[in-house]
């Protein structure tokens, strides 16, 4: 018996080096860790417990037969995050580069159906070659059924990707069907086809990291989340997140014990709106200012800057917020924004996370790049997530609130459940310069007609209370009061039950 159990532990210990000691001290010697460390760093300590340690490929081509390292270049399981439950897979690139063989993917199609089947979140860590070259087909086989998984798991369990090696072929396409994707400066990059293709194909000189790095996925393609230092910062930051998610979409998130008065009153916002209607301020300080702690998970934060999307708590629960950010693009709506927060409002929708929408927006950015590029469907994603979206939802105006814009903002129209404003709101088809310029035109050569035009429009339109008188703003809130009036709006909601008619799903603009 002895013996039998030496075995194991022999076997064990093999599985565990993976490609070897050479390979995992190349990897350490490019400053990434072991899909093993990984995990570690990942789940709570000692949770973590594998499935599949033994299995090996079974190809036979190009003399794969003489090798055959267990686990077969990807680590999977499961343990817990918090206390919490979650299943994880993690590439090992000292294994065939981490390459995904017929036999790699019913790993993660594993772990894949007890995620979906129980109930938890996925997080998939990549750093692998792509492909298993010799084993053709069959390899090209587990990525579909991989992307199989991904697409039935969608908004029904929580799905994070990390990418913290390469990533590249048709093998990006499973992460891009999960909800978050975070990547490691450096030394991750994502990409359909490598530098070589394009250069033979476009005669494009560029490289790796300005192809797919973490820089031009988190500034311009906006297919990344996040990016970060390293692999031990990366992974802290999943384990923040997932504190944020619920478990599946019939789960309510996660209650954290909070430290922080509901009702706290926040003298500082009586004066964060500017007296000057053009002066810019910073969103992110009311966002802080109303959030359990002040603290704020931004996603997409080097994306689309004027619009913010992310998770704080309020009481201790998770709350998605959007909120226009008047400090870029005067916090106008446009494509890459509108698309941003329409994304993440789907995501809170999909899994019962309250929305609170802060609201200074002066309209959608004018010109042909916009016209062009098609705002109008872009800018309808963003007014189809909010008006198809049940959870409870919250909207402050803060300011400007203009023309299709306001309605887009989780306006009262699209079933939003509370709507307050500020008295600094202003809430009218467009600003008073431009209607008084359309609707006096007879009076454009006179500089006096049109500024007590101008002061006419502002004080009869610049307000909140023309919205109020109309029941579309609930309240005018005294700005310090902001936070405990939202901690009772959200927790008069809590029981909130709404339900769109029957469908077999919705068509999106997408
Ligand atoms: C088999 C692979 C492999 C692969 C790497 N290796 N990629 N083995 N299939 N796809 C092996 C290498 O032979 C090597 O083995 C080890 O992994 C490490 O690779 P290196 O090249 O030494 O590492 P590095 O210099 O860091 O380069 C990493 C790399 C490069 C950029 C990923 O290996 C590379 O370009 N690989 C091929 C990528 C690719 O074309 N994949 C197919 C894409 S198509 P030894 O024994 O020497 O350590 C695709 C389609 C998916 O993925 C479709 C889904 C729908």
């Amino acid at each position: 018996m002895k013996d039998i159990l030496e075995q194991l532990e022999t076997r064990r210990d093999d599985a565990r080096l993976g490609g070897g000691q050479k390979r995992i001290d190349a990897q350490h010697a490019r400053g990434k860790l072991t899909a093993r460390e990984r995990i570690d760093l990942l789940l709570d300590d000692g949770s973590f417990e594998e499935f599949d340690m033994f299995v090996t490929h079974r190809c036979t081509d190009f003399g794969m037969e003489q090798q055959k390292p267990a686990g077969d270049g990807v680590v999977t399981g499961w343990g817990t995050i918090n206390g919490r439950l979650v299943y994880v897979f993690s590439q090992d690139f000292t294994v065939f580069g981490g390459s995904l063989s017929q036999t790699h993917a019913q790993k993660i199609c594993k772990i894949q159906d007890m995620a979906i089947q129980n109930g938890a979140p996925v997080i998939g860590i990549n750093d692998s070659g792509g492909a298993r070259i010799q084993e053709g087909v069959d390899s090209l086989a587990g990525y579909a059924e991989v992307f199989q998984r991904n697409i039935e798991a969608s908004g029904v369990i929580p799905q994070i990707s990390v990418i913290m090696g390469p990533c590249a072929g048709g093998a990006v396409y499973s992460p891009a069907m999960t909800d978050f994707i975070f990547m490691v400066k450096d030394t991750s990059y994502m990409f359909v086809t490598g530098p070589d293709v394009v250069k033979t194909v476009t005669n494009e000189q560029v490289t790796a990291e300005e192809l797919g790095g973490a820089t031009t996925h988190t500034r311009k393609s906006s297919v990344a989340d996040g990016a970060f230092e390293n692999d031990v910062e990366a992974l802290a930051e999943v384990r923040r997140l997932v504190d944020f998610l619920p478990a599946n979409n019939r789960d309510m998130p996660p209650v954290r014990p909070f430290f922080d008065e509901p009702d706290r009153i926040e003298a500082s916002l009586d004066t964060l709106v500017p007296s000057n209607a053009n002066t810019p301020y910073d969103m992110k300080e009311l966002i802080h200012k109303l959030a359990d702690e002040g603290d704020f998970y931004e996603i997409q934060e080097d994306f689309a800057k004027n619009i913010l999307t992310g998770f704080i708590r309020i009481e201790g629960r998770t709350v998605g917020v959007v909120a226009n950010q008047p400090m870029v693009l005067a916090g106008c709506l446009d494509i890459d924004s509108s698309r941003k927060a329409a994304r993440f409002v789907r995501f809170c929708d999909a899994f019962e996370i309250p929305i609170l929408t802060l609201v200074d927006v002066p309209g959608f950015l004018p010109g042909t790049g916009q016209e062009y590029g098609g705002v109008i469907k872009h800018g309808a994603k963003l007014l189809f997530a909010y008006g198809e979206a049940t959870v409870p939802m919250v909207t402050v105006i803060t300011r400007k609130a203009y023309g299709g814009a306001y309605d887009v903002m989780a306006s009262k129209h699209l079933r939003s459940d509370f709507n307050y404003a500020w008295p600094t709101a202003e809430i009218a088809v467009m600003g008073a310069k431009g209607a008084t310029e359309i609707i006096h035109r007879a009076d454009l050569n006179d500089p006096e007609k049109i500024a007590r035009h101008t002061a006419d429009y502002e004080e009869r339109f610049a307000n909140p209370f023309v919205a109020a008188e109309r029941g579309f703003i609930d309240e005018v809130i005294q700005p310090r009061t902001t936070r405990k009036r939202i901690a009772r709006a959200f927790a008069s909601l809590r029981n909130k039950k709404a339900a769109m008619p029957w469908k077999k799903h919705n068509n999106i603009p997408l």
